[in-house]
């Protein structure tokens, strides 16, 4: 038996504007683009309930109605799949329904990343819970919540998930000062700096849209002054756990070495697109078949 405290609920922040794939995201959320032929949202929402946690809390912002609709029953379309006798099609939905218990709570003004997940507080109580951003996408070839997980089941505290980048790319994230643990795949977190400038960076982790929190996080974030870009950053919360290893058991974290995309990027979420249609089976041999033609000819 474990001793610490169960992991039942995530949270999942969907409110940012999304501007960096505009015009696509001007009146549809960027976590509805779809990957072939599901939006990016559901396969976070799939990753969450691989793990056991079927408890998700949206924050949502303007324009997420079709996040809303997406995970609803549509009385109408399913009626009609089922007179045309497309079963399967008609299945399908109902799962998607039924992947997870969905709340909603709204972000009136995107402050930042932080703040999004401060509007949990009532929601998650006074227990740990993972954070899973919508933008995010984990190839389920290669999951990193079970790692998180056991990482936890260890450690106890706060858990990040960190990822090496180029150096050259780490002032794009939140970036991690860490200790070697006994476990070359888990480290301590000693600081973290979102965004650093050039030179200021301690490492090449980068933080990763998965993390495990405990609920000291909301304390922190109450009193969050906003930092990078004037928003109140996670990063910044979760460094102030780290630094105070009493308070609420410190902040280890898993390097991850699997498939994770930005759908929020453009040449990122490319890639989530062609990759994962090429590991399947439907589309797969035949897009694989034309690309190397097409690589191939001049045009
Ligand atoms: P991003 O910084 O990637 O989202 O936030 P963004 O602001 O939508 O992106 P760009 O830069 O304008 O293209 C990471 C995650 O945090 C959520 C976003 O929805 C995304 O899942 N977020 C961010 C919020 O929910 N609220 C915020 O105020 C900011």
């Amino acid at each position: 038996m474990s001793s610490h405290r169960p992991i039942v609920k995530a949270v999942v922040p969907v409110a940012g504007l999304g501007t960096r794939f505009l015009p696509a995201t001007k009146a549809t959320p960027k976590e509805m683009l779809p990957v072939v032929d599901k939006p990016a949202i559901q396969y976070v929402v799939e990753e969450a309930q691989a793990a056991g946690i079927v408890d998700l809390l949206f924050v949502t912002g303007r324009n997420k109605d079709a996040l809303e609709n997406h995970f609803d029953h549509s009385p109408n379309l399913e009626r009609t799949l089922m007179d045309k006798g497309a079963i399967a099609m008609h299945d399908e939905l109902m799962r998607i329904v039924e992947l997870a218990h969905i709340h909603y709570v709204r972000q009136g003004n995107p402050l930042g990343l932080g703040h999004a997940v401060s509007l949990a507080k009532e929601h998650v109580g006074d227990s740990p819970f993972v954070v899973m951003l919508g933008d995010d996408l984990i190839d389920a070839k290669t999951p990193v919540l079970p790692a998180m997980l056991n990482a936890y089941e260890k450690h106890g505290g706060s858990i990040l998930c960190l990822m090496e980048v180029p150096a050259s790319e780490i002032h794009l994230y939140g970036c991690a000062q860490v200790e070697a643990t006994d476990d070359p795949d888990i480290v301590r977190v000693t600081g973290l700096i979102e965004k650093p400038l050039e030179g200021e960076a301690p490492s090449n982790l980068a933080v990763i849209g998965r993390y495990l929190l405990q609920p000291e996080i909301f304390a922190v974030l109450a009193d969050q002054e906003p930092g990078r870009g004037g928003e109140i950053q996670l990063t910044d919360a979760v460094a102030q756990l780290a630094s105070a290893p009493d308070v609420a058991g410190g902040v280890h974290a898993v390097i991850f070495r699997g498939r994770r995309y930005d759908t929020g990027d453009k040449l990122s979420y490319l890639k989530s697109v062609f990759q994962i249609a090429l590991d399947r089976d439907d589309v797969g041999p035949d897009l694989r078949a034309w690309m190397i033609e097409y690589l191939a000819s001049d045009s």
